[in-house]
């Protein structure tokens, strides 16, 4: 039987990092210039502490210099806004991230629309949601979310032009969904944004040449709902515990062991769009930085 080609997104995701250290190599060297990013991390979240951890050792690891502000949970909704404001004017940060989920007492989208756009290296800011938009280019190019631009990446690397293909974006979210329906638009793709109302799902998968899972459900999308020889991009992070104290597994939102008897090329997870996220961030604080000291932004 048939069996789809991997997209190695954790090789792919190593070349990106290298790519990365060398131009901020070059830009030390050529124009004085070491990228710097900001994570404010608040409260204790454990999967948070977990990301925060591993983009500080990332972000050291590539050349560039790491910030990382610590806040108590029970900080208000204003300490948070001083502190944004303070690394907004801080002339060594290029790129702020606010670690997300914030306690409940906060308003997600107040607190990023704080961040000054140009440093808003998630590319959550409403100013960025609205650049990816119109397609604006230059001066007023987006800094692009980091999930859907690595999803992208990979999609390029796999199948070089995307123009005139049908694709099937499954998940509305900002952060994941939304963007990477307007990416794949900019491709030249036909796009479908699905979601939880969307009728009959399965047939609106099976129209895809590109189908891209962002839902949270674990395997929710079967073998027969691909179209044969598509190219599967599964965001999903769903952990599994496992039975009688077996140890927990990580599964994406497709049936992978299905999906791969049908579709042409698939992610995996782990090691597929997972870890693209990351590379996507540190190489949006090298563009950030570059864009802030007027320097043309390498393209990665
Ligand atoms: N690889 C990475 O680095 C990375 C980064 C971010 C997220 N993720 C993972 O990606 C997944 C999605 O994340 P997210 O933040 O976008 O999630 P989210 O904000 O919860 O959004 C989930 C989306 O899926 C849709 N949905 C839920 N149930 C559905 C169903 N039965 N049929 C069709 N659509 C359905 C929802 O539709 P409605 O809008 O109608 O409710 C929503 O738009 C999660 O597993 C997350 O862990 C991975």
């Amino acid at each position: 039987m048939a069996s789809a080609v991997t997209i190695d997104g954790k090789a792919f995701a190593a070349g990106l990092r290298e790519r990365v250290a060398k131009e901020v190599t070059k830009l030390k060297a050529e124009q004085g210039l070491t990228p710097g990013l900001a994570v404010v991390l608040v409260g204790e979240d454990p999967a948070s502490q977990v990301y925060v951890r591993s983009k500080g050792k990332q972000t050291v690891e590539t050349g560039m210099n790491s910030f990382e502000h610590k806040m108590d949970a029970s900080v208000s909704q204003e300490e948070l806004l001083a502190k944004v404001e303070e690394l907004n004017a801080d002339p060594a940060v290029h790129g702020i991230l606010v670690q997300l989920p914030l306690p409940s007492h906060m308003d997600d989208l107040a607190v990023i629309d704080a961040i000054d756009p140009a440093k808003d290296v998630d590319g959550f800011h409403a100013i960025n949601a609205g650049r990816l938009m119109t397609g604006g280019k230059g001066a007023a190019a987006p800094m692009v979310p980091c999930t859907p631009l690595g999803c992208l990446l990979l999609l390029r690397d796999h199948l070089g032009s995307l123009s005139g293909l049908t694709a099937v974006v499954v998940g509305r979210s900002n952060i994941v969904g939304k963007p990477m329906g307007q990416l794949l638009l900019q491709e030249s793709c036909t796009v479908t944004t699905a979601h939880s109302r969307t009728k009959d799902l399965p047939a609106v998968c099976r129209e895809a040449d590109i189908l891209v899972a962002a839902v949270g459900r674990p395997e929710m999308i079967r073998g027969d709902w691909i179209k044969p020889g598509a190219t599967v991009i599964d965001v999903g992070i769903n952990r599994i515990e496992g039975e009688a104290g077996g140890k927990a597994r990580l599964v994406g939102d497709v049936a992978t062991a299905e999906a791969r008897k049908v579709a042409g090329a698939i992610t995996p997870v782990p090691g597929g769009v997972g870890p693209m996220t990351i590379a996507c961030l540190l190489a949006n604080t090298v563009t950030a930085a570059c864009r802030q000291a007027g320097i043309e932004a390498p393209d990665f």
